[in-house]
């Protein structure tokens, strides 16, 4: 068993939260500067979103959480993988050439090798360091996390198997952040699998798994909906956790409204893992895109610049059946009041 034990700032970052509530990072417009700095003066710990967008972006929404809050907050980095497979990536757009034309767009001729401004954005927080950073899609190396350190920053990485949390320690991570299959949106493993299978263990055994495998403070995230799910996460072992979809409705989220409609509509009755919308498995409502794609590829990130224009035209036409409409198990707890709110129900639970 690796024993590094943190023993500097990230425990005293989680230790010193008036509730050990995270809120998720979400990328893609959900995760917005007035969440996050919501959800920390709150007393929990706010996330921003690095991912889609350029370093010059990520800073300027550092900036606004700073002005909002002097509180810790951490930042989002997704960790760049194989580049897609350009066979795979072009049978992919020819199986999408009628969900063009059915919105009316072209499909773009998509980067095989995005690497998300991955140097810039690195360089961007080791120059203007914030409290906490946190990778998913991969684990960093030691260099970089030791850098981290070295300019006071807390290091927490996604994982999703006991294999995955013994790389993260020995990468000196401070905290993990374990992702159960209910998660919300895309799975954080190291290198994108296929869908998982219902015979997957889910949140709970999957932090005792991790527990036996690594000492470490663990986040539990993954269909935390409300006070007893938080509740049975901790003693399972967690020593905070964390939360995207019980945000989603809040009026400091991001998320649009063909989204924020779908959460609130009786017609979806379940959540599907897929790599229709990007070419990484990923839980969203079960809608038509998912049920029309069901053999769709992994091949992240290309996947998701090519079916970009597909998205925007369905939220633009209001057609939720066109559009990734991230959800976690417990979608159906999520709320619309004050982000507040969710961090007191949550953290009164476990605090
Ligand atoms: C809309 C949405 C976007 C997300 N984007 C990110 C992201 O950018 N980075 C990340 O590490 N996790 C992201 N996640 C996953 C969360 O970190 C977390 O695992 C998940 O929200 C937990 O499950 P829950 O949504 O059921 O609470 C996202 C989740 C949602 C719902």
């Amino acid at each position: 068993m690796p024993d590094h034990m943190p023993d500097h700032m990230p425990d005293r970052i989680l230790d010193a939260l008036a509730y050990p509530v995270v809120l998720s990072p979400m990328a893609g417009g959900a995760g917005t500067a007035r969440l996050c700095a919501a959800v920390s003066e709150a007393g929990g710990l706010g996330f921003l979103a690095a991912g889609y967008k350029t370093g010059e972006a990520m800073a300027a929404e550092i900036e606004q959480v700073r002005e909002a809050t002097s509180r810790p907050f951490g930042v989002n980095l997704f960790v760049p993988g194989e580049p897609a497979d350009p066979e795979v990536v072009d049978a992919y757009a020819a199986e999408l050439a009628p969900e063009a034309e059915r919105y009316g767009v072209g499909l773009p001729d998509v980067p095989l090798d995005d690497d998300d401004e991955w140097d810039a954005k690195i360089d961007l927080l080791l120059r203007r360091p914030v409290p906490v950073v946190s990778f998913t899609f991969g684990c960093p190396g030691v260099s970089l996390v030791d850098r981290l350190h070295e300019v006071g920053t807390a290091v927490v990485v996604t994982v999703t198997d006991p294999g995955e949390a013994v790389a993260a320690v020995s990468a000196r991570a401070d905290a993990l952040c374990v992702q159960g299959p209910e998660a919300g949106a895309h799975r954080g493993s190291f290198v994108p699998r296929k869908p998982y299978g219902a015979a997957e263990p889910g949140l709970l055994d999957l932090l005792a798994a991790v527990r036996k495998a690594v000492r470490a403070p663990l986040i539990a995230a993954g269909g935390i909906g409300d006070g007893a799910a938080a509740a049975a996460a901790r003693e399972a072992g967690a020593a905070a956790v964390q939360l995207g979809t019980a945000f989603l409705l809040t009026p400091e989220s991001g998320a649009n409204p063909v989204h924020r409609a779908a959460l609130r509509d009786p017609r979806f009755t379940s959540t599907t893992v897929t790599t229709a919308f990007s070419g990484r498995p990923a839980r969203g409502l079960t809608n038509r895109f998912i049920l029309d794609h069901p053999d769709a590829p992994v091949g992240y990130p290309a996947v998701h610049h090519l079916t970009t224009p597909i998205r925007r035209a369905a939220v633009a036409q209001g057609d939720p059946g066109g559009v990734n409409l991230w959800a976690g198990t417990a979608w159906r707890l999520a709320g619309e009041r004050p982000a507040a709110d969710v961090v007191r129900e949550i953290g009164a639970a476990i605090a």
